[in-house]
């Protein structure tokens, strides 16, 4: 038996009781034991839940605790969940999370503590939701240079602008929507302002590069000012709207990063991908591109890459391979070259920046 413990029984925390539940058999054959989820831990109880008897309000429970091997940290946020991560690792605990923010703002501390303390710091669902995008860039494209990444990272946007264009709703009607069904952030102002698909894109730039650029230096436009004006000139021009985030290497050694909409043209795959499913369009200079696509956001779907990581986990119990370091960069520009912007709107479309 292996015993896991869940911080944070939200979204995603209940969503990952739920996949080890209805995937029981499945997990056990893939991880070569019983996963059971000792703990969870959460401000609330849940006295109508099936795991009840499992929640728990101190942390310290889960950390004194050596039959938990694996902490799946699902509670967002950078603080407690960074502090938590760490005191685990270091108590020799495997952890995986789906925690964009945090993995975006400590990932370098996160994974030298994890290489120091011999476990493992996995966060398979902290971009894309279910896509194994993550894994893909740590192991299947590790032979190519990656020149450029170009990726529908948020959810919420996505069906925003999607609901925009098909059924003429507004924005706010369409963010409702996306509230109740649990893609948005406990502040959407994340998911439109654009900040969320910053995070996950510095997480895949530090995966392809090696270097982790800090959010706030990357030039971020969210939807709030797309209209659906614009959505009708974009379709009449052959062009579709996408909250794009991207990363590139720049001949002179630059990273270029940023984050905003583009008319993205309706010959480039990005253009079809709509409501809730993100994509991601990696460019390696062997391979060409290659393009990632699935549900972005959502209970079972995230959680399922959560449960792919904790089986990873389970498989190298006691003999964790090492992961990649990054190192902590600001090389970051957010202009482009001039051939590589005819280049990119050629390819991909038009950064709309007004
Ligand atoms: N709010 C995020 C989104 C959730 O809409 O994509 C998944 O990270």
């Amino acid at each position: 038996m292996i015993n896991i413990a869940i911080l944070g029984f939200g979204v995603i925390g209940s969503g990952t009781a739920e996949v080890l539940k209805r995937n029981a058999e499945t997990v056990k054959a893939q991880a070569g034991d019983e996963v059971r989820v000792k703990y969870i831990l959460d401000l609330r109880d849940f006295p109508e839940s099936e795991y009840a008897d499992r929640i728990v309000h101190d942390f310290d429970v889960i950390l004194n605790d050596p039959e938990v091997s694996v902490v799946a940290e699902m509670m967002g946020g950078s603080h407690p969940a960074y502090e938590f991560a760490i005191a685990a690792m270091k108590a020799g605990k495997s952890v995986v999370t789906s925690n964009k923010e945090v993995v975006a703002n400590y990932g370098v501390e996160l994974l030298a503590c994890a290489k120091e303390n011999k476990v493992r710091y996995l966060f398979e669902a902290s971009v894309g939701g279910g896509i194994p995008i993550i894994r893909a860039m740590s192991t299947s494209l590790v032979g190519n240079e990656i020149c450029e990444i170009n990726g529908i990272l948020n959810g919420t946007t996505n069906y925003i602008l999607t609901q925009m264009k098909l059924h003429g709703k507004t924005m706010q009607e369409a963010l409702k929507e996306a509230q109740q069904k649990g893609y948005a952030e406990a502040n959407p102002d994340a998911d439109i302002l654009g900040i969320d698909a910053c995070r996950k894109i510095c997480i895949l730039s530090a995966l392809a590069f090696g270097e982790l650029v800090p959010s706030d230096l990357v030039d971020t436009k969210g939807i709030t000012e797309i209209t659906t004006e614009d959505v009708e000139k974009a379709e009449a021009n052959g062009q579709a709207i996408k909250l794009v985030a991207r990363a590139a290497k720049r001949g002179d050694g630059k990273l270029y990063m940023a984050v905003s909409p583009v008319a993205v043209n309706n010959s480039n795959p990005l253009s079809t991908v709509d409501d809730v499913f993100n994509a991601v369009l990696v460019r390696g200079n062997t391979l060409g591109d290659v393009m990632f696509y699935g549900a972005g956001a959502g209970s079972l779907p995230t959680a399922s890459a959560v449960v792919a990581d904790i089986i990873d986990i389970c498989r190298c119990l006691g003999n964790q391979p090492e992961q990649q370091q990054w190192v902590k960069s600001e090389n970051v520009t957010s202009e482009m070259t001039d051939p590589m912007k005819a280049d990119y709107e050629a390819r991909v479309g038009t950064p709309l920046c007004k």
